[in-house]
């Protein structure tokens, strides 16, 4: 028997530590985030896609009262990209949650929105970087199959 780990790396930055545009996507995807539909959970998920040719996508969560039908905002805004833009690789998402008015710290997304990020990065060959939260700090990840480690292959 073996035993190994995967190690996911992952960089904290201080707001003041990122360029004006990365903090200019932050407060984007905050905006989005506030006009999130989101009236069952309460909790207002905003999402803003960066695509190569320098546009940017915003998405964010739409729920129902069929609880299922509901879509998570970093899908609204990946097929959004996927549907308007369909040969632009997408180069990073920022990802913000509100709750009670207040932008969450340690927010992380969903097992599902982590496996079309996987396929965007399969999709277009190039790594998806992720930026989580905008509270005082975000964490980057460099690449969304970091996300999902030991994730399902075709073969
Ligand atoms: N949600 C997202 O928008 N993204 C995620 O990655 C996880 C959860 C939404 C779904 C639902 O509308 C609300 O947050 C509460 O789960």
């Amino acid at each position: 028997m073996e035993k190994y780990t995967i190690e996911i790396p992952i960089q904290k930055f201080q707001l003041n530590e990122l360029s004006d545009e990365e903090r200019f996507w932050i407060d984007t995807a905050v905006i989005s985030a506030k006009q999130a539909y989101a009236p069952y959970s309460e909790f207002y998920v905003g999402a803003v896609v960066v695509l190569a040719n320098g546009k940017i996508v915003t998405g964010n969560n739409q729920e129902n009262i069929a609880y299922p039908s509901g879509m998570c905002a970093e899908r609204v805004a990946l097929y959004y990209a996927g549907a308007r833009y369909p040969d632009v690789p997408v180069k990073a998402i920022v990802i913000v949650a509100v709750k009670d008015g207040v932008v969450q710290k340690n927010i992380s997304p969903c097992g599902s929105c982590r496996q079309v990020l996987l396929e965007t990065e399969t999709r277009f060959k190039q790594p998806v970087r992720v930026y989580l939260g905008g509270n005082e700090e975000t964490h980057i990840i460099d690449s969304a199959e970091a996300l999902l480690p030991v994730s399902f292959k075709s073969f």
